[in-house]
């Protein structure tokens, strides 16, 4: 199956379909995002409005719905703005298996060439499809933080990734 996807940058206008979709996302896989549901229920949509001027953040959309979504930000710091990181990675499970998130991955690449050097992103060591996918693209693991994360009484190691476009002229 083919994804029937448009994908376009989420802008201020999109802030109450962004918060109900990020909402739906730390409610479904608590364990694989940073944040928590009771946090980001309890922000003013404005915040998210703001969130999506501050960074650049991709939606994709099946007949007029967001089913998907992917971040990108240049790093803080004048030793840290040649990098960037990937956050906020998440496709509706009615919608998944059909290659949205790649066409959200590869457009967010087309928007952080040319702005960073490289980009990274951190997944849960074990979230196999979110980990194939980013390899698929040409990210690598640089390193993995034991009990990076608490959730329940379960912890989770935690896989550092980055993607050097120096390096990465094969994938295009
Ligand atoms: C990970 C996720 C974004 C994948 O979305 P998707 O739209 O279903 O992915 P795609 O259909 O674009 O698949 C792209 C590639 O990802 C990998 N992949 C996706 N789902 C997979 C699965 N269930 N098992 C193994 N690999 C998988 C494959 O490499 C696939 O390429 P292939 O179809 O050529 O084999 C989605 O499962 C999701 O939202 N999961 C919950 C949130 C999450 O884990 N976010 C990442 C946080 S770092």
């Amino acid at each position: 199956m083919s994804a029937d996807a448009t994908i376009r940058r989420l802008r201020a206008d999109d802030a109450a379909a962004f918060k109900a979709i990020r909402l739906e996302a730390l409610k479904a896989n608590p364990e694989l995002i940073g944040s928590t549901f009771e946090l980001e229920d309890s922000l003013d949509v404005t915040l998210f409005a703001g969130r999506l001027e501050d960074t650049h953040v991709l939606g994709a959309f099946q007949h007029g719905a967001l089913v998907g979504t992917v971040g990108f930000a240049i790093q803080q710091g004048p030793k840290n703005v040649h990098k960037g990181r990937l956050f906020g990675m998440y496709v509706r499970p009615g919608a998944r298996q059909l290659g949205i998130a790649r066409l959200l991955v590869n457009a967010l690449l087309d928007v952080a060439r040319g702005q960073v050097e490289l980009i990274q992103l951190t997944v849960v060591s074990d979230n196999q499809a979110a980990r194939r996918l980013y390899e698929s693209v040409g990210f690598l693991e640089f390193g993995r933080e034991p009990k990076a994360s608490k959730y329940g009484d379960r912890y989770f190691d935690e896989s550092h990734m980055a993607l050097d476009f120096g390096r990465a002229e094969d994938f295009g």
